[in-house]
């Protein structure tokens, strides 16, 4: 269940809280005795300790001393991750609730950002659990008693999340269950609670389509593919022509003939993170009820070896007649996303963006700590791209994307060919996908920040959800911007 944020009107002394502070005089009002005033002045001063936690009998206050001497956006990340941390102690003693105090009217940010970083740290995806029920987190419910917060703001906190981990549940069930059917019906199911408009295509639209990228990668496949619409439209919204979020859906990469190796396999049910980004951020942004128009495309299908899987040395012809020569068929992530970015020129977008777990190479060249970014008639989206990727330290950097490297995806005997050479993998990959676009257009690989294989603070173990409060960030900045 997921862990929901409040507005409390008043927070009685024998609850458990968490008491934000400046200044020891800021402590005065709350029930502590002087001895233990003077024990938090010692951990202070003497002890150089910002975060002291006193058990009473039957709660508990913790007192944390707040320091902005950063820039916003890394304050309030310090602070997700502060609430994050101090989870343990929370889960350990079985609190269900915790109060947080924002003693000076200051810190009302600052209080967000630490329940933000609870509510999405506690998340646990226990479906397959059947033993050790009873360790489940305990922590159910964060209040916030601050002036200078409003339920709106609130609300709009717990709906990022809960898209968030939606996600985040997606990318974590196993091909066995989630195939390309069973993601486009959770993405239906999940879309009943908005009037998001979903459509998902069959195998038979696809071919009537003719996307021979997505139905060359599922020719090895005993499951057919799917390639799913969603819009959201709103009455008078803010842009005439829609902005396009497309996500890589390969609810498992084997490699195909190109089998994986070793441990290289392991974590591949991770492949369709892009296309759970996609879903769920348009979920919360229908939920939110954003004046902005809004078209997701999730191309999906598995990745496999079979008795007539594609081969290296195969030419298909794509959605919008380029011919591709294949000779990796382990790069098949830009050969769905090549048919989804040509289908999306029929709805002259004011912008595209593709989110896909592209490249081994985008990972190692900047590991787990950001997503690599590529762009061509997108500068100021960029710029915009990245202030949100600040808000949500979901951060961006973005790579070359010259016309030299052009050269990489030539083929002699087709129009490309689907891998580059041995370096700048994962700019090759994005030379690929600008064969299929002719709008203003941004590429996200997120190969790096889409799994953990341990926890990683409030992005959790295993899917972090990433994309999904980067995209939510930037629909409401765009809407605010043109209001
Ligand atoms: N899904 C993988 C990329 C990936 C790697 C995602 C690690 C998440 C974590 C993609 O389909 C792939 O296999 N890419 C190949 C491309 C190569 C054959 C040109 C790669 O990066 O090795
Ligand atoms: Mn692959
Ligand atoms: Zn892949």
């Amino acid at each position: 269940m997921q862990t929901n944020i409040i507005k409390a009107i008043k927070v009685s002394e024998t609850k458990n809280i968490l008491l934000l502070i400046e200044d020891l005089k800021d402590l005065k009002k709350y029930s502590l005795s002087e001895k233990e005033i003077d024990y938090i002045r010692m951990q202070k001063e003497l002890n150089n300790k910002d975060f002291i936690a006193i058990n009473h009998l039957n709660n508990w206050i913790l007192v944390k001393f707040i320091k902005k001497e950063k820039e916003p956006y890394l304050i309030a990340e310090e602070y997700r991750k502060f609430g994050d941390k101090i989870l343990g102690l929370i889960n350990e003693n079985k609190i269900d609730s915790i109060n947080i105090i924002d003693s000076n009217g200051k810190n009302s940010n600052i209080a967000l950002s630490i329940a933000e970083g609870m509510a999405l740290g506690n998340y646990e995806f226990l479906k397959y659990k059947t033993e050790d029920k009873d360790k489940q987190n305990s922590l159910k419910t964060v209040s916030i008693l601050s002036d200078k917060i409003n339920i709106k703001e609130i609300e709009e906190v717990n709906i990022i999340i809960d898209a968030t981990l939606r996600a985040r549940t997606l990318v974590n069930e196993p091909v066995c269950y989630l195939n390309a059917k069973m993601l486009a019906e959770e993405i239906e199911k999940m879309h009943k609670e908005t009037s998001v408009k979903v459509e998902v295509m069959n195998k038979t639209k696809i071919e009537a389509l003719k996307m021979g990228g997505l139905l060359a990668v599922n020719k090895g496949s005993v499951d057919p593919p799917t390639f799913t619409f969603l819009e959201w439209k709103p009455q008078k919204a803010i842009n005439a022509q829609p902005i396009i979020f497309v996500g890589k859906g390969i609810v498992f990469d084997t490699g195909g003939m190109n089998i994986k190796q070793g441990k290289n396999m392991e974590e591949m049910k991770c492949d369709m993170s892009g296309a759970a980004a996609v879903a769920s951020a348009i979920y919360a942004i229908a939920k939110l009820n954003l004046k902005v128009w809004v078209i997701g495309l999730i191309p999906a299908t598995d990745n496999r070896p079979s008795g007539n899987a594609y081969v290296p040395g195969d030419i298909i012809k794509m959605h919008n007649g380029k011919t591709v020569e294949v000779l990796n068929t382990d790069a098949e992530g830009r050969l769905i996303l090549a048919d989804a970015l040509s289908y999306a020129q029929k709805y002259k977008p004011e912008l595209v963006i593709d989110i896909a777990t592209l490249t081994g190479a985008a990972h190692a060249a900047i590991g787990k700590y950001g997503i690599v970014a590529m762009g061509a008639k997108s500068d100021k989206e960029m710029e915009q791209l990245k202030q949100s990727g600040n808000n949500v330290y979901e951060r961006i950097v973005e790579f070359p994307f010259w016309e030299e490297y052009d050269e990489l995806v030539k083929s002699n005997i087709a129009d490309i060919k689907n891998i580059g050479g041995a370096y700048a993998g994962a700019i090759s990959a994005g030379k690929f996908l600008q064969h299929f676009v002719d709008y203003p257009w941004i590429h996200l690989d997120i190969a790096g920040p889409c799994f953990n294989d341990s926890k990683d603070s409030y992005r959790g173990n295993a899917g972090t959800g990433v994309g999904v409060r980067l995209f939510v960030d930037f629909i409401k900045n765009k809407e605010k911007n043109k209001k």
